[in-house]
């Protein structure tokens, strides 16, 4: 029998994400019947290419997924709020990048290495969530550590590429950097701060008990994903003048001793895993590295000396294909597959 083809369409298609999630899909062997362009009416007009075709750019609207079997979204979390529901009405499967639905009781929120379970959840509301980028990364790394060793807290600190803030923060640090080089005032619109040459302890709001949204999404995002409340997370996420890649220092303590030689060798074997760890001849994963690719990348795996269960480890991957894109199309590939076939 001939394989089921899908009618896709992917909402936020001119954003940094939605353009991402476009090369991604040319690049899967995702069964696509054909592919619809959403964004604002303000680019309506506009053509992006797909596969040697240009495609027309549509105005997402209520009625845009009568024809369509899976949406991504990625136009923010306002857009997948309103926009979401009515497709979901109409039949259609909502991937939704945003933290609109992540943390809803009814919205399974998935990275196919860990719980690939979860996206039979989708029948409840018809919305699968992709998980925050620093999330994403982070657990990829610690589901076989868990599986094997338990968890019983995280500690991480991230370095987090301005391409996750959308392109005008892509054009900010750019702008600012050559600002900067030739001595000119430098303008500032997207950060509060100055990012070129800067670090900047702030992502996303400041909340009440002192943290960001951005570190909650990390403590709340992680429990959900690997569907274990007990474990104590705590976070400071860091906006460093990096484009491409999220890079983070993770501290565990497991609930058994582990070595770092155990953990290596988990993690050579584990999918969607990179080890690259041999500091004899400077190799660490860097942003560099994993930019443009969809591996996680996993090095500087040390024994913590401060604790016998603890493990420190340095995770990076690239904050818009396997943070962001590769992770909603793997999700799609799966609800295809599995699902809808
Ligand atoms: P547009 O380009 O028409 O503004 P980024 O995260 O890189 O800033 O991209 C955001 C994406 O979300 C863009 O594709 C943008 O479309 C889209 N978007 C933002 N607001 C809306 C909206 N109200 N309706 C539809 N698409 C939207």
């Amino acid at each position: 029998m001939a394989e089921k083809q899908f009618n896709l369409a992917v909402a936020g298609a001119t954003g940094a994400v939605g353009n991402q999630m476009m090369t991604c899909l040319e690049e899967s062997d995702f069964p696509l019947k054909s592919l619809k362009l959403l964004a604002s009416s303000r680019s309506v007009g506009r053509k992006l290419r797909f596969r040697g075709d240009e495609l027309p750019v549509e105005e997402l609207k209520e009625d845009s997924f009568k024809d369509i079997d899976i949406a991504i979204f990625s136009a923010g979390g306002g857009t997948s709020e309103h926009f979401a529901p009515f497709a979901a009405k109409d039949g259609c499967v909502v991937v939704d990048n945003s933290s609109a639905w992540r943390m809803d009781p009814d919205v399974p929120l998935v990275v196919p290495e860990v719980n690939p379970h979860a996206i039979a959840g989708y029948k409840k509301k018809g919305i699968i969530a992709n998980p925050n980028c620093s999330t994403i990364q982070m657990v990829v790394a610690l589901n076989p550590i868990y599986r094997n060793f338990g968890i019983r807290r995280i500690v991480v600190s991230t370095y987090q590429a301005v391409s996750g803030t959308g392109k005008k923060a892509v054009d900010e640090l750019f702008d600012q950097t050559r600002s900067m080089l030739n001595f000119i005032d430098y303008e500032k619109n997207v950060y509060p701060h100055r990012i070129a040459f800067n670090c900047l302890p702030h992502i996303d709001k400041f909340l009440e008990n002192g943290y960001t949204k951005e570190e909650m999404k990390m403590v709340n995002e992680t429990r959900k994903i690997l569907e274990d409340d007990s474990i104590a997370v705590t976070a400071t996420t860091v906006r460093v003048p990096v484009f491409y890649s999220h890079s983070e220092a993770v501290n565990i303590e497991c609930e058994k001793p582990v070595t770092a030689e155990g953990v290596r060798e988990l993690l050579s074997a584990a999918p969607g895993i990179r080890v690259m760890d041999d500091p004899a001849n400077n190799v660490y994963p860097m942003a560099i590295d994993a930019a443009g690719q969809d591996m996680t990348l996993v090095g500087r795996i040390r024994k913590d000396i401060s604790n016998p269960n603890g493990i420190d480890l340095w995770v990076v991957a690239d904050n818009i294909r396997k943070g962001a894109a590769t992770n909603a199309v793997q999700i799609a590939q799966v609800l295809a597959k599995d699902y809808l076939a």
